[in-house]
C-alpha cells in the first residue's frame, strides 16, 4: 500500500483518533490534538505498559512538574548541549535542520559532520523550501529546549522538560528511601515532553510536543543481571549490532541469552528491556515482521549512554523509524546532579561481613597552636581535625583565609576500625518510549482494506486489549423492544467496566463497516429471535464469523475475550 500514511490519516481524521490542532487558527506544525478514539487509544496504550512496568516490574510511577528550574538542565548537559544544527535560507528565510539536507542528498554521517563541514556542503544544495543554493550561509547551533521564566520578572530561568527522566534523577534519594536503600529499584513516568524542533514535517512521527513513557531503573555498577532474565533468556528478536550494521547484513536472529553471551548486548539489563519492548509492542498490535532493534554506533550515542539500541518500527512512509530507546545511562545523570547540588545521590552498600581497616585521626598540638594562633586556635584545630593533610601538611580555611599548617603541629594517629560497607552510586538502565510514534505504527500496521461485494471494507485490526471501543450494541431495529433490550445488555457491558457504543441507525451491514474501521473488536446484535430466546449474535471483526450466545453471558464473555482468556475459536 504505497500511500498507507494518507488513507491512515485520513480515517484518523474522520474517525476522531488524531487530528491538527486548533484548527481555527491554522495549526502549528509539531503540535496535535488526539480525538475521542485516539485519547481512548492512547490511554489503553499506556495501560498496557504500565502493566508491564508497573504491575509485572514492581516500579512504581511518579509524576513530576513538566516545567524544571534551570540548574536541573545545566546539571543534565541539555542547556549546553541538547542542540540540533540549523541553517537558515538566506533567499526565504526558512530554517531547515542541515543534517535533514545532507540525508535527503544521500550524503552520509551527516550528524557526526561539524558546524563548518555542514556549511560547507550545504553551500551549493538548494533550499528544501525555495530551491535557491545556500550560498555560503553558516550553520549553527540551535538549541531545542522551550525556555521560560517562572514566576514575574525575569530573575528565574525554567525550561518545559525535554525528558521525563529528570525529575526522576532529582527524586532520587527520596525514591532510595522508598524502596528501602536497596538496589536495585525503579521509578517510571508517563508524560509530556518538549522539543523545539526546527521544521517537522512528518506528522505524529516528530512533535513538538509528545508523551513519553520513561523507566529508569537504578542498578549496582558492578551487578547488571536482571533478577527476572529467564523470563525473556530465550526471546529472539531480531538485532542489528553494531558489526551487522557496518557489514550491511541482515539482522541476527539469536536469544537474549546469546546476545548477552556473546556481547553483541552489553548486559543483561539492557538485553531483558529489549525483549520486554518487543513483547509489549506486538502485544500492542505492532506486526512483528516490522520490528527490529539498531544499536547506537559508538559516536551516535547520547553522550550519557555507554549502550543503546532502538527499537525501530517500519512506516509506509517514513521507513524504520525509532520509537524506543532503551540505554545504559551509566552514572553519569546522578554524578551530574551531585557535582552541580552538592547532595549525595549514591546509595549505602553493607558488606556481607563487616572489613577490617585503619582510620587516620588528626591530633592538634593544642600547645604549639594555641599560642600561635591565639584566638583563632580553638577553629584552626576543629579544621584540622576535618582536614586532609599530605607530606607538606594540612589546608585548611579559617574566616575565607587558606593557611597551611605543617605537620610537627599536629600528629597523625591510625586505629583500627570495622568498616561496615561503602557508598555506591548506581547506575540507571533507562527504556524510554515515545508513545505517539508507537500509536502512529500501531494504527498503520492495523490498517486494512478489503473488497467485500463490491464495497471497500476498512478495518483497524487492533489487538482487543487496546481497541478504543471494545463492543458494538446493535439492535436491528430501533423498535419493538429491540431497542430497550439491547439498552439493557449496553448498560450491563458498561457496567464490566467496558467501553461500548450503541449504534442503532443505518443497516446493518453498514454498522458493521463503521465498527470495523474503528477497531471495534466484537458487535452484539440484538434480533427478533433475542425476544424469543434470549439470544444474541455476536460477531467477530476479525474473520466476520458470528455465534449465537445468551444474552446475560455476553459480559462475561467479552470480558474474557478482551484479556484474552479465551479467543472467538473457543466460542465457536
Ligand atoms: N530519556 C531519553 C530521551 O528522552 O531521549
Amino acid at each position: 500500500m504505497a500511500d498507507i500514511y494518507d488513507k491512515v490519516i485520513e480515517l484518523a481524521r474522520r474517525r476522531g483518533f488524531v487530528w491538527p490542532t486548533s484548527e481555527c487558527y491554522g495549526s502549528v506544525a509539531g503540535f496535535i490534538d488526539y480525538g475521542p478514539l485516539g485519547a481512548m487509544l492512547k490511554r489503553k496504550i499506556e495501560n498496557v505498559w504500565r502493566d508491564f512496568y508497573i504491575a509485572r516490574e514492581g516500579y512504581f510511577e511518579i509524576e513530576c512538574p513538566t516545567i524544571g528550574e534551570e540548574s536541573i538542565y545545566i546539571a543534565s548537559g541539555h542547556v549546553k548541549g541538547f542542540a540540533d544544527k540549523m541553517i537558515q535560507c538566506p533567499h526565504c528565510n526558512e530554517f531547515h535542520r542541515a543534517d535533514h539536507i545532507c540525508d535527503a542528498h544521500g550524503i552520509a554521517n551527516s550528524e557526526t559532520k561539524s558546524l563548518e563541514e555542514l556549511t560547507e556542503i550545504l553551500k551549493n544544495l538548494p533550499c528544501p523550501a525555495c530551491s535557491e543554493t545556500f550560498d555560503g550561509s553558516a550553520v549553527y547551533y540551535f538549541n531545542l529546549m522551550f525556555q521560560t521564566t517562572i514566576g514575574p520578572g525575569s530573575q528565574r530561568t525554567g525550561y518545559l522538560r525535554p525528558e521525563t527522566a529528570q525529575g526522576i534523577f532529582t527524586d532520587f534519594g527520596r525514591l532510595l528511601r522508598f524502596y528501602r536503600d536497596k538496589l536495585p529499584f525503579g521509578a517510571v513516568q508517563i508524560g509530556k515532553s518538549y522539543r523545539n524542533e526546527i521544521s517537522p514535517r512528518q506528522g505524529m512521527i516528530r512533535l513538538r510536543e509528545f508523551t513519553q513513557a520513561e523507566a529508569e531503573i537504578f542498578v549496582h555498577p558492578e551487578k547488571k543481571d536482571h533478577p527476572n532474565f529467564e523470563r525473556y533468556a530465550e526471546r529472539i528478536v531480531p538485532l542489528r549490532g553494531i558489526k551487522q550494521q557496518e557489514c550491511g547484513g541482515e539482522p541476527l536472529e539469536i536469544t537474549m541469552r546469546e546476545a548477552v553471551s556473546s556481547g553483541i548486548v552489553a548486559n543483561e539489563y539492557v538485553a531483558y528491556y529489549v525483549a520486554l519492548t518487543h513483547d509489549f509492542l506486538i502485544t500492542c498490535g505492532a506486526d512483528p515482521k516490522k520490528v527490529r532493534f539498531r544499536q547506537h554506533l559508538p559516536d551516535e550515542r547520547a553522550h550519557y549512554a555507554t549502550d543503546c539500541w532502538d527499537a525501530e518500527i517500519l512506516s509506509g512512509r517514513f521507513g524504520w523509524v525509532e520509537t524506543v530507546g532503551i540505554a545504559d545511562r551509566t552514572d553519569y545523570d546522578l554524578k551530574a546532579h551531585s557535582k552541580q547540588s552538592g547532595d549525595s545521590f549514591t546509595v549505602f552498600i553493607p558488606y556481607d561481613e563487616p572489613k577490617k581497616g585503619w582510620e587516620k585521626r588528626i591530633v592538634p598540638d593544642m600547645g604549639a597552636l594555641g599560642p600561635k594562633y591565639r584566638g583563632k586556635a580553638k577553629a584552626v584545630a576543629d579544621a584540622l581535625s576535618a582536614s586532609k593533610p599530605t607530606d607538606k601538611g594540612a589546608e585548611i580555611e579559617i574566616d575565607g583565609e587558606k593557611i597551611l599548617i605543617p605537620p610537627e603541629l599536629y600528629e597523625v594517629r591510625e586505629h583500627e576500625t570495622e568498616i561496615r560497607g561503602e557508598d555506591v552510586m548506581p547506575h540507571v538502565i533507562e527504556p524510554s518510549y515515545g508513545i505517539d510514534r508507537i500509536l502512529y505504527s500501531i494504527l498503520e500496521h492495523s490498517y486494512d482494506e478489503e473488497d467485500v461485494e463490491g464495497e471497500i471494507r476498512r478495518v483497524l485490526h487492533f489487538p482487543p486489549r487496546v481497541a478504543p471501543v471494545q463492543a458494538a450494541v446493535l439492535p436491528l431495529m430501533g423498535r419493538d423492544d429491540l431497542d430497550t433490550i439491547a439498552l439493557k445488555i449496553m448498560d450491563e457491558i458498561q457496567n464490566e467496566g467496558l467501553i461500548a457504543q450503541y449504534d442503532d441507525s443505518g443497516a446493518i451491514g453498514r454498522r458493521y463497516r463503521r465498527q470495523d474501521e474503528i477497531g471495534t473488536p466484537f458487535a452484539i446484535t440484538v434480533d427478533y429471535d433475542t425476544k424469543e430466546d434470549k439470544t444474541v449474535t455476536l460477531r467477530d471483526r476479525d474473520s466476520m464469523k458470528q455465534i449465537r450466545c445468551d444474552a446475560d453471558k455476553v459480559p462475561g464473555i467479552l470480558r474474557d475475550l478482551i484479556r484474552g482468556r479465551i479467543s472467538f475459536e473457543d466460542l465457536e
